[in-house]
């Protein structure tokens, strides 16, 4: 099929280069204002495109696939992480799914590592002391945090994200620890000097810090659960840019809230874009809005790879972000 017959449904309004080309290589549907869709209107537009290109925040679930009707064949995701959307209903429905692995993670990784400095430095603390009048001089005793170099850093998920953090946190003195599913490249692993911990359990309290870099699937909802943040020292602090739903954020809030815990540094919530109320009142959190990957030249390169796995599959051949469910 020619490019140009191939007609995309863009969800929400992406940077203007990225819509220019889009413009210039398909029919596309844009949102022009930016306003997410309703179920019925992504429906809507799902019926009436060979391709979808949705973000974060569209639920694409089983009820979705089965209302989308025949005619949309691609779901090009504008983002990395796939957790809104059925991978299995798509694939049931012959539809395939590809995303934007990569080209954030660099960026990803400058923000989980700003996180690791802001909460145990204070960061966030600071300013708002600045900016409340509260800074009345230096004093030898006030805003002290907990020195961040020969720390102990825990990330669960060392994938493209968390190497990339890796290699930020050796430069600031931290020892890298990590819980995976299997054991990294060994050439990697060697290289970031990183410690395997195929028990998460058995890491979880050893660590001074523990980044969560792991995407959200069934099996990491509440990895970090109420039983395992129990297993952390009351020194650690939690820093998370994945998904919120990896962590149990009431147990979160209260081993906060209660001391357990000595602080925390969130971008992503578990019902965003709501952060948990205690969580937005402690001290020592810091939150952040789901920014890890919010910079112009992340933006532009993600709308590049949906415009490439959109290309790819116009010219037949398989899009190089596909999904790849189990043993496909
Ligand atoms: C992603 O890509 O999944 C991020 O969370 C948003 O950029």
């Amino acid at each position: 099929m020619p490019h140009r017959r191939l007609k995309v449904g863009v969800t929400r309004k992406l940077p203007q280069a990225v819509e220019t080309r889009l413009a210039a290589l398909f029919d596309v549907a844009f949102n022009a204002d930016d306003a997410p869709l309703s179920r019925e209107e992504l429906v809507a537009l799902a019926r009436d495109v060979d391709v979808l290109a949705p973000t974060l925040g569209d639920t694409l679930d089983a009820a979705f696939f089965e209302a989308a009707g025949e005619r949309m064949k691609l779901i090009a995701n504008f983002g990395a992480g796939v957790d809104h959307i059925d991978i299995a209903a798509a694939k049931a429905r012959g539809v395939t799914v590809t995303n934007t692995p990569s080209v954030l993670a660099e960026d990803a990784a400058d923000m989980a590592m700003a996180l690791i400095l802001a909460a145990p430095r204070r960061l966030v603390e600071g300013v708002k002391a600045i900016e409340s009048g509260a800074f009345k001089g230096w004093s030898p005793t006030w805003m002290l945090g907990r020195r961040v170099r020969g720390k102990k850093l825990g990330i669960i998920g060392l994938g493209r994200v968390g190497e990339a953090v890796a290699r930020r946190a050796r430069a600031f003195g931290l020892s890298i620890h990590y819980h995976n599913r299997k054991p990294i490249n060994p050439h990697i692993e060697e290289e970031l000097d990183a410690t395997f911990w195929p028990d998460l359990d058995e890491m979880l309290p050893r660590m001074d810090i523990v980044s969560i870099n792991c995407p959200a699937t069934p099996q990491t909802r509440h990895l970090l659960s109420r039983e395992r943040l129990a297993l952390m020292s009351p020194h650690a602090y939690v820093v998370n840019i994945s998904r919120g739903e990896i962590i149990d954020e009431e147990a979160l809030a209260d081993a906060i809230v209660s001391g357990r815990l000595a602080g925390a540094g969130l971008d992503v919530f578990e019902n965003e874009p709501k952060p948990n109320e205690r969580l937005m009142a402690a001290a020592n959190v810091v939150l952040l809005p789901h920014m890890a990957s919010a910079t112009i030249e992340s933006r532009i390169e993600m709308g590049e790879r949906v415009i490439i796995n959109i290309k790819m599959f116009a010219d037949g051949h398989k899009p190089p972000d596909r999904i790849i469910l189990g043993l496909e």
